[in-house]
């Protein structure tokens, strides 16, 4: 065996080799798996706007298009997968080809060297020496099978990186939960812009004043006055650029959303019903509510006459796959469902358009069951909806106007 370190140099002259190999293929792996990667997520994202977009291309007949589109950025995902694959192939296939190379290499001078009687050789050595290299060489072609799968694995930890690093855009960590809401807002001086940047007209301006609790506020306005920004404000979804709302006294920035959220219910133009059924669709977001509060829930939001014609009652499946329903019946659902709730707060988005007069009474009505004793903001372009604010807020182009709301409310009615 003592004669055998005369290879050793043949041998160690791999750890460079691959070294070197390893440095320029894993650079390159890297780049065209996050470029495969990329693609993924983006195909993702527009299957996903695809679907929901789906009635609306119907209606406009630009089903080709669409496919089109999708195609285009299937052939990118291929054409990318088909980049890392072949490179990851074809690097897996030249380092065979290579390290047999060097093996045959390795046995020819061997041959030379013990035929010249250079070097003295025996069988044994050689059998020895094939062994030494297939061992190597195993060891080596597992490793480079492996880099591929490791530079996925390590692309993957990243794109996880990414979500787990992206700070918590509501921030409600450590902040102070809300046990009780009465319901009262104060503004001060709340102005909010979209846009960071200075110059950009802010959506709301100035705004100055105070709710108190049980009071229903309509907010009226022309359209992009900024209704639905003040409303996002409320709801927390947005912070004040500058100026605070007080909730019950309290500066909104410092007590935790989701607990005074709790406390919220919206009733707005679009009611969002999941597959499911409508008990499920009711109940969601509420815990421990009884077969009795359910049943008053729905009573008085008037759904009672409609569900019992369903064909399996509150355990009717909803949805794609079960039963459609009516503007007039979703809105109904939304109030069951807000009232159970028993929120102190309540918003209502224009919540009695788009109704025939017979289901719109019956929805006003429910409404205002669920409207008393609550602080309640509505959104509504049409005065009707109006009769029952205490007050109103009118904006135009972001700020307040004054404007005697018992004029309003008598115009109303
Ligand atoms: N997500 C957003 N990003 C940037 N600007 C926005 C965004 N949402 C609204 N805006 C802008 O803020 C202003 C107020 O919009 P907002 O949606 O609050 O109006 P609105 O009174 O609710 O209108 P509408 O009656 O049409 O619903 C508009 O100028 C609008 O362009
Ligand atoms: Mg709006």
């Amino acid at each position: 065996a003592w004669r055998m370190p005369v290879f050793l140099p043949v041998f160690a002259l791999f750890v460079p080799l691959i070294w070197l190999v390893r440095r320029f293929v894993s650079g390159r792996l890297q780049s065209y798996n996050e470029n495969l990667r990329r693609e993924i997520e983006g195909m993702n994202s527009q299957l996903g706007g695809m679907i929901n977009m789906i009635p609306i291309t119907r209606a406009h007949a630009v089903e080709d298009e669409e496919v089109a589109r999708l195609e285009n950025r299937f052939s990118n995902v291929r054409s990318a997968a088909r980049s890392f694959d072949f490179f990851a192939g074809t690097f897996g296939a030249t380092m065979w080809v290579a390290l047999m190379l060097f093996n045959l290499g390795g046995f020819a001078a061997a041959a030379f060297l013990s035929y010249r009687g250079l070097v003295a050789l025996t069988p044994g050595d050689i059998v020895l020496l094939a062994g030494y290299f297939n061992t190597i060489m195993a060891a080596v072609l597992q490793l480079n099978a492996m880099l591929p799968i490791v530079t996925r694995g390590f692309d993957g930890l990243r794109s996880i990186g990414e979500v787990l690093e992206s700070p918590d855009i509501e921030d409600n960590r450590g902040k102070k939960s809300v046990e009780q809401v009465r319901g009262e807002f104060t503004f001060e001086n709340v102005s909010f812009s979209y846009e960071k940047t200075d110059g950009v007209t802010p959506a709301l301006r100035g705004l100055n004043f105070q709710v108190t609790a049980g009071e229903t506020i309509g907010i009226v306005g022309p359209s992009g006055s900024g209704k639905s920004t003040l409303i996002s404000l409320i709801t927390g979804f947005h912070r004040p650029t500058s100026g605070r709302i007080l909730l019950d006294g309290v500066d909104m920035n410092a007590i935790d959303l989701r607990t005074f959220r709790h406390r919220l219910a919206v009733v707005s133009q679009q009611t969002i019903l999941f597959n499911g059924t409508l008990r499920e669709n009711i109940v969601y977001g509420t815990r421990d509510v009884t077969e009795a509060e359910l049943q008053a829930a729905i009573n008085d939001a008037n759904a009672m006459e409609f569900i019992r014609e369903l064909p399996r009652g509150l355990d009717t499946e909803l949805g794609a796959a079960g039963v459609q329903l009516s503007g007039g019946q979703r809105q109904r659902i939304a109030i069951a469902r807000a009232l159970l709730r028993d929120p102190r707060v309540l918003i209502l988005d224009e919540a009695t358009s788009a109704l025939d007069t017979g289901s719109e009474a019956v929805v006003q009505q429910a409404l205002e069951r669920l409207m008393s004793g609550r602080t309640t903001f509505i959104i509504a372009h049409r005065h009707a909806v109006l009769r029952r604010a205490n007050r109103i807020l009118t904006l135009d182009k972001g700020a307040l106007v004054e404007q005697a709301s018992n004029e309003l409310i008598a115009a109303a009615n």
